[in-house]
């Protein structure tokens, strides 16, 4: 019974030993722990082609959505190219100004990002999280993709756009 008893302190020690293991953040378990978030937190969905019209691009992930939200009053705006392209996507954004458009909604720019992106939900986001969902997005093959938009009030589209119709309107035929 003791020898048992003695075996299985072992085995729970060596357990723990290999679950502090699994948990060290190397930089690629950081960057998976990354991938993981974004997955879970749906950032696909507004920010890879195809998403919205049932076939994502996984291969350009994240590199920007074709479809933009409209927000009465506002405009409509497309999810951004999140990739490393330094032209059209967040290669010449630093982690700090990543950080704050995340938590704040402030772009480096000043303009202050349309409610369609969730940062309020993400504002209180851990430090170590943030610093993985960032190091994902640098990790990802940088794609050249400018999205279209952002279009104000009374701006004609040349994209698709995501509206609220009220009760009674004809849904849209397949194209
Ligand atoms: C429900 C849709 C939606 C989800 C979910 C979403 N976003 Fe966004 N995001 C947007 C839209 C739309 C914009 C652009 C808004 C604007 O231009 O005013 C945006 C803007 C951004 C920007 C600013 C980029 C720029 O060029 O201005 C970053 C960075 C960003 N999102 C990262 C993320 C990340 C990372 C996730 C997941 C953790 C995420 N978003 C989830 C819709 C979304």
């Amino acid at each position: 019974m003791r020898f048992f008893g003695f075996a299985n302190g072992i085995l729970i020690a060596a357990l723990a030993v290999a679950s502090a293991q699994a948990q060290a953040a190397g930089p690629d378990d950081q960057t998976e722990r990354g991938r993981y978030l974004t997955e879970m937190m749906g950032c696909n969905d507004c920010h890879t082609p195809g998403y919205f019209l049932g076939k994502p691009d996984m291969a350009h992930r994240l590199s920007g959505s074709e479809v933009a939200f409209e927000i009465p009053g506002m405009g409509a705006f497309a999810g951004p190219n999140l990739t490393p392209d330094k032209a059209t996507g967040l290669g010449a954004w630093s982690d700090a100004e990543i950080d704050t458009v995340m938590r704040t909604g402030v772009r480096p720019d000043g303009r202050t990002l349309a409610p369609s992106m969730p940062w309020r939900s993400f504002a209180s986001m851990s430090e170590e999280d943030m610093a993985a969902i960032i190091a994902y997005l640098r990790s990802l093959p940088a794609t050249e993709r400018k999205v279209p938009g952002p279009f104000g009030p009374g701006e004609t589209s040349n994209t698709f756009v995501m509206r609220l119709v009220p009760p009674g309107a004809v849904v849209a035929g397949a194209p």
